[in-house]
């Protein structure tokens, strides 16, 4: 049956995309993964005009625009269907429920975007290569926040542990996730625009910081692909983005120094803040590093919520259409 033949209003597709943690200490916008949950859902049915509608939001507050030119999931999709030579010809409308706090350090524009994207190629039937999502993704990312950084989308579309060795062109490369690796995620009450935290970043750095932090990126690699928790742990260290980023997150350094104390093989800002995340070797120290995060920030006045997560799958297709 044709498009044209079937009945209108043709079914809804829903995908759903995870929260990430990205930069992972030392991998500022190159290094990123995927969480089991939360996320966002997106739900995509064709249209008969051509063009990307967006006609609800849930779970927003009221807070993100509607306009398609305005928000990430819409602009992605776009960016999508323009790559894709369909912009013209093509048309679907989008519902977005978000799963993920605004402004939080753990991808919510990047998981928005990459639900919405699945959920168009289901209810289009665009076969859409995982780079080519990516790159549309960008687009949002860009719209977002000012900078089409790609280490949330990877993540959220490739889920993972992903590593992006280029953009231009795009090179990601996955990651070895090592089993018992798990994290203790943190956001406390309070927001950090992800512009403002890049607006606050040098713009130059020392050849010695330099050198020092694509070692920890290396040796980051190299404890992935051994397994080994501890050399992890060392690798974990930014001094390049943390330390100007710092003053953003009430209370970040205590909660750090905190965590570190109790054991946690590293504690860091998730993305651009204020999430922040401890790693732990099993559930059990993931659960009391969680604990001991929540009660520095309740400390420092910015209580907040948190969870104990491992690396999850990226973003996929919850529903198809009846055909
Ligand atoms: N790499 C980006 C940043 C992630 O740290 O600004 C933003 O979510």
């Amino acid at each position: 049956m044709s498009d044209d033949q079937r009945a209108w209003p043709h079914p809804w597709v829903e995908a759903y995309a995870p929260a990430t943690v990205s930069n992972l200490g030392p991998g500022f916008d190159c290094l990123g993964l995927a969480v089991h949950g939360p996320g966002d859902t997106v739900r995509a049915r064709r249209r008969r005009q051509p063009g990307v509608v967006l006609t609800k939001i849930t779970g927003d507050g009221g807070r993100l625009p509607l306009a398609a030119d305005q928000n990430t999931a819409c602009v992605a999709v776009t960016a999508m269907l323009e790559r894709a030579g369909v912009a013209d010809t093509l048309g679907v409308e989008l519902e977005l429920d978000k799963g993920l706090p605004l402004g939080s350090g753990l991808g919510s524009s990047g998981a928005s975007a990459c639900a919405a994207l699945l959920a168009a190629a289901g209810a289009l039937d665009l076969h859409v290569g995982n780079d080519a999502m990516i790159e549309a993704a960008r687009a949002g990312e860009a719209v977002a926040c000012g900078s089409p950084h790609p280490d949330n989308v990877a993540p959220a579309i490739l889920g993972g542990i992903v590593l992006i060795a280029a953009t231009q062109p795009l090179r990601v490369v996955s990651l070895p996730v090592p089993e018992d690796l798990w994290l203790a995620i943190y956001t406390p009450g309070c927001e950090v625009k992800t512009a403002d935290a890049r607006a606050v970043l040098p713009h130059q750095v020392g050849l010695d910081a330099a050198v020092r932090q694509s070692a920890r990126l290396a040796l980051l690699v190299h404890a992935l692909h051994t397994g080994d928790l501890a050399l992890l742990g060392e690798a974990i260290v930014d001094e390049l983005v943390e330390p100007a980023r710092a003053h953003l997150i009430p209370g970040f350094m205590d909660a750090k120094i905190n965590a570190i104390e109790a054991g946690a093989l590293a504690c860091t800002i998730s993305g651009a803040g204020p999430t922040c995340f401890a790693l732990a070797s099993s559930n059990e120290q993931a659960v009391a590093l969680l604990e001991i995060l929540d009660e520095s920030f309740t400390h420092s006045g910015v209580s907040g919520r948190g969870q104990v997560d491992q690396v999850g799958p990226g973003a996929r297709v919850t529903s198809k259409p009846l055909h």
